[in-house]
């Protein structure tokens, strides 16, 4: 044994883990790996692909047990998740510290939209189409998680979803890849911060690979099959742009893609994302994804499935049990070679090293800066503001709002419906509840209070529930509005009605709720209806009527206080929506960058053998990029530098926007391009930019893009990325359906 090697046995068994490796301090991180890999036994090596449910909470089906601390004793055991607080962290650390090798724990959670401060559900905040703001809120989460003992986080996640039925539209970015890609990059620059080997970075996890969102039917974990032109075009940029942003890991998916599930799928896993990315982390499975495999019906038994699972590039097992249980033999038995095994032990340990965690174990578990972060105001404050930049103003008639605090003085507000007062909903789904969350979490009701003092005289009344279709409130609510001078409403899902196994055939407003808007709004009151959702609901009676309408989403620890602002224009609303409002579940998938067909309709009414319904409007009910400001603005004709575009030059297309109204207030300008004619058929809009422009009442600016050709790439029938030279269409403006247009040649 060389002296080398000596030193590092006699600093695992001793635990003095700063000798070992400072005297690695010329080494390379592959050759510190490599050193470790060395003195493994195979029971090791797999036990660091190896991943455990904690007892704390379960995000799926428990598997069944065993003495989970025991296998942490014998190094059985990589990784754990759902394991939180300082507390448990190093009560658990401690026990892989007793094992032969003493290689740490990492301890990984699903951080989706904050840890203590809960931030707006992620397609919330992707309606602020902000990217500082979003960056802002992963970084305060993982300050938040890692100060518990967190070191990585399951997020973000980056899945295009088209499907509204799919509960976890909430958890991503929505329908758009460009959008998706700029949100996947700046949450990633969020959870890693400075980088790993920082205590307040955590690892991030792109999830989930791949093609998760396009189940049918909106199903969760139903069959995904797809052309390898819409995988490469719409579903994996997003995932490049989290890969190109040096996301630490990928999580694989449930879904089957094209007859082969994604955990078994080598195509997805060696050829695109290690091979051709030339991605350096590891791939963790979904919750017993591996042994998912089995009833998909492409494994025997958990045998197979873990053969599949390693040969297709999946690196860590989470809670199927089925590497630690079978890959020793299968290794043994020559079926599988070591090293697939050391291939993958390697990324592992790798990001071990890059934490710091050889250095110190507890790195991340320290009780002080747990304290430090749990109820940290300066981050309720970020909250508070994120929350007020997803707020989507989708009709605002007569300019009902803002409401004015002074000519409201000594009047009456009813604020009704059965999400006014509630407290827990408005986290969502995929956040921690706290013990203490009764108090911490802002209602509307204590928001619009606080707002309004004594000034205002706040009346109340829940009209109906979430779901059951009783009616037996209506009076007493009619009557609470009847003698009101305006009424506010607040409607829509209950938070655990979207998110993983969510799925919804019937997106309406659930329960009799609209039919309670209907009795309000038949009092002849001024109604404004806020609508709480985790996906985009169907509610087109509230749209044809009721005169102001906000879609809050799910806002986080501060919604009430953030609507209230919202309200009284304190902020006056910028979000645009990130996903497509269908106006019937019958248009589901609906997306602004569809083909144009060979009949596409001449207008709404064309019904001549075109691709349309007989019984509706291809239109959605409100499309992506749409959302309003208690301003307005206007966008002059577009002007170009030049008709023509050549490769290495570069298209500068400007607007001129100007704040028409009365309020000073955000504009997002968004930039769409169509190639007119391609090798393959190219979306009717794409979207290729957006900026965001403060402008006071009166105040014109100039915003200017700068096209190059790397904006027009596209994934050709040989899913080589190209440009293809001719004729192009370039829009500009408010949301994906009111745009200006201009014309524009690409040139060789
Ligand atoms: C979800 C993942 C999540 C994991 C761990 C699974 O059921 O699909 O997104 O990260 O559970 O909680």
């Amino acid at each position: 044994m060389n002296t080398l090697k000596r030193t590092i046995v006699i600093c695992l068994f001793t635990g003095y883990w700063m000798i070992p490796f400072a005297g690695f301090g010329q080494k390379t991180l592959d050759q510190k790996v490599d050193s470790v890999l060395k003195l493994m036994t195979l029971e090791e090596k797999v036990g660091q692909m190896n991943q455990y449910n904690g007892d704390w909470a379960a995000t799926g089906p428990i598997t069944p047990d065993g003495d989970k601390q025991d296998q942490i004793r014998k190094g059985l055991v990589g990784s754990m998740l759902n394991v939180t607080g300082v507390e448990h962290t190093t009560e658990l650390q401690k026990i892989a510290m007793e094992s032969r090798l003493k290689i740490p724990l990492l301890f990984g959670q699903d951080i989706i939209h904050g840890y203590r401060t809960i931030f707006p559900i992620p397609l919330g905040e992707a309606a602020s189409w902000d990217m500082k703001a979003i960056e802002q809120s992963a970084r305060i989460a993982a300050t938040e998680a890692s100060a518990a003992g967190v070191q990585w986080t399951f997020a973000p996640m980056v899945d295009i979803a088209r499907d509204p039925r799919w509960g976890r539209v909430m958890e991503g970015a929505g329908e758009d890849p460009y959008l998706g890609s700029q949100i996947a990059r700046a949450r990633v620059l969020g959870f890693q911060g400075k980088g790993l080997g920082h205590t307040d970075a955590v690892m991030a996890c792109a999830k989930h690979f791949a093609g998760y969102g396009a189940a049918i039917g909106g199903r969760d974990y139903n069959t995904v099959d797809m052309s390898l032109l819409t995988l490469w075009n719409v579903y994996l940029p997003p995932f490049k742009a989290a890969e190109e942003a040096g996301a630490a890991t990928f999580m694989n998916s449930f879904n089957t893609l094209n007859g082969i599930p994604a955990t078994g799928n080598s195509y997805l896993q060696r050829d695109i994302l290690k091979g051709k990315w030339k991605f350096q982390g590891f791939v963790v499975s979904d919750w017993n994804s591996i042994g998912e495999m089995i009833p998909h019906g492409f494994a025997r038994d958990h045998a197979d499935a873990a053969l599949k699972a390693i040969s297709a590039g999946n690196d860590m097992d989470m809670e199927s049990r089925s590497y630690i249980q079978n890959l020793p033999k299968l290794v043994r038995e020559g079926k599988v070679s070591v090293n697939l095994v050391n291939e993958a032990v390697r990324r592992i340990l790798k990001k071990k090293f890059e934490l710091g965690l050889f250095d110190d174990p507890y790195k991340f578990s320290n009780a002080q800066r747990e304290k430090s972060q749990w109820d940290n105001s300066a981050n309720l404050m970020v909250e508070k503001s994120m929350a007020e930049k997803s707020v989507v103003l989708l009709k605002n008639e007569g300019q009902l709002l803002p409401l004015n605090r002074e000519k409201l003085k000594g009047k009456t507000i009813a604020l009704i419906g059965p999400l006014v007062r509630s407290i827990r909903q408005n986290l969502g789904f995929w956040s921690y509840s706290w013990p203490d969350d009764s108090l911490r979490v802002i209602s509307t009701w204590k928001g619009i209070a606080q707002k309004v003092g004594d000034d205002i005289h706040l009346a109340y009344a829940k009209g109906c529930s979430i779901t059951d279709t009783s009616k037996a409130g209506f009076e007493e609510a009619v009557e609470t509005a009847r003698k009101a001078d305006i009424v506010i409403m607040e409607v829509g899902e209950a938070a655990d009605m979207s998110g993983e196994a969510k799925s919804r055939s019937n997106i309406h407003l659930p329960g009799v709720q609209e039919d309670l808007i209907k009795a309000i709004y038949a009092t002849g009151k001024p109604v404004i209806v806020l609508i709480n959702a985790g996906r985009p609901l169907i509610f087109n009676w509230t749209s044809a009527h009721v005169p102001a309408i906000l879609y809050t989403w799910w806002l986080g620890t501060e919604a009430g206080g953030a609507v209230a602002d919202v309200l009284f224009g304190d902020y006056n609303p910028s979000g645009k929506l990130p996903i497509t409002f269908p106006r019937a579940e019958g248009q589901i998938p609906i997306y602004y960058d569809h083909f144009n067909t060979g009949r596409p309709p001449k207008n709404a009414n064309d019904l001549n053998y075109v691709s349309s319904y007989i019984d509706l409007p291809n239109s959605p009910a409100y499309p992506f990029g749409y959302g309003l400001s208690y301003t307005t603005f206007s966008y002059s004709d577009i002007t170009l530098n030049s008709p023509i575009l050549r490769p290495g030059g570069t298209l500068e297309a400007s607007v001129e926007v100007t704040n028409t109204g009365k309020y000073p207030g955000k504009e997002t300008v968004q930039l769409y391009t169509r190639q007119m004619v391609g090798s393959v058929v190219r979306p009717v809009e794409e979207l290729k930019g957006f900026k965001q422009v403060y402008l006071t009442p009166g105040e014109s600016r100039k915003v200017t893009f700068a096209l190059t050709v790397n904006d027009l790439r596209f994934y050709n029938a040989h899913l080589n990325e190209v440009y293809e030279p001719g004729d192009f269409k370039i829009f500009i403006g408010t949301s994906s359906a009111q745009v200006k247009q201009a014309d524009f040649k690409l040139e060789k």
